[in-house]
């Protein structure tokens, strides 16, 4: 791994706004499921999800773009995530989430029904498993 791999993922545990759950932590509920609004958001704007969010540039242009709606993004790649966060963090979007997980765990983060929109923009085939998403 490359050190500024490395030192991306040092920091993507610096930021507030990003989740990142390791696996045997899936066996307790994770506590913003459900209250995304209530206990992150602050707000009770609706939430858009994008599913493989990559560097976060959809998620980030329309946080922008619609600062009354709340945006998270999930991805499991970290490297690809720290780009977004920096951001976020550097334009001080309080309405922009991210999450590092496969999207099979989706069910873990968040409850049904409890979204605008979501979309799975230009997904990667061979990183999603069959029937997952
Ligand atoms: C081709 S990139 C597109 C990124 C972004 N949506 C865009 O349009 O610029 C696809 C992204 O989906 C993510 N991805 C694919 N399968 C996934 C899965 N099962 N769980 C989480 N992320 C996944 C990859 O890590 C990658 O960042």
């Amino acid at each position: 791994m490359s050190k500024k791999k490395l030192i991306h993922f040092k920091e993507n545990l610096s930021f507030p706004f990003l989740f990142q759950c390791r696996y045997h932590e899936l066996n307790t509920p994770f506590p913003l499921q459900g209250c995304w609004n209530e206990k992150f958001f602050a707000n009770s704007n609706p939430i858009v999800l994008e599913l493989g969010c990559g560097k976060g540039e959809y998620t980030v242009g329309l946080a922008k773009a619609y600062p009354d709606k709340n945006f998270i993004g999930m991805d499991i790649k970290g490297a690809r995530l720290w780009r977004g966060c920096r951001t976020v963090k550097d334009e001080n979007l309080g309405n922009v989430a991210f999450i590092r997980s496969l999207i099979d765990y989706i069910e873990y983060f968040f409850l049904k029904g409890k979204f605008l929109k979501y979309g799975l923009l230009f997904p990667t085939p061979s990183q999603t498993r069959k029937g997952s998403v």
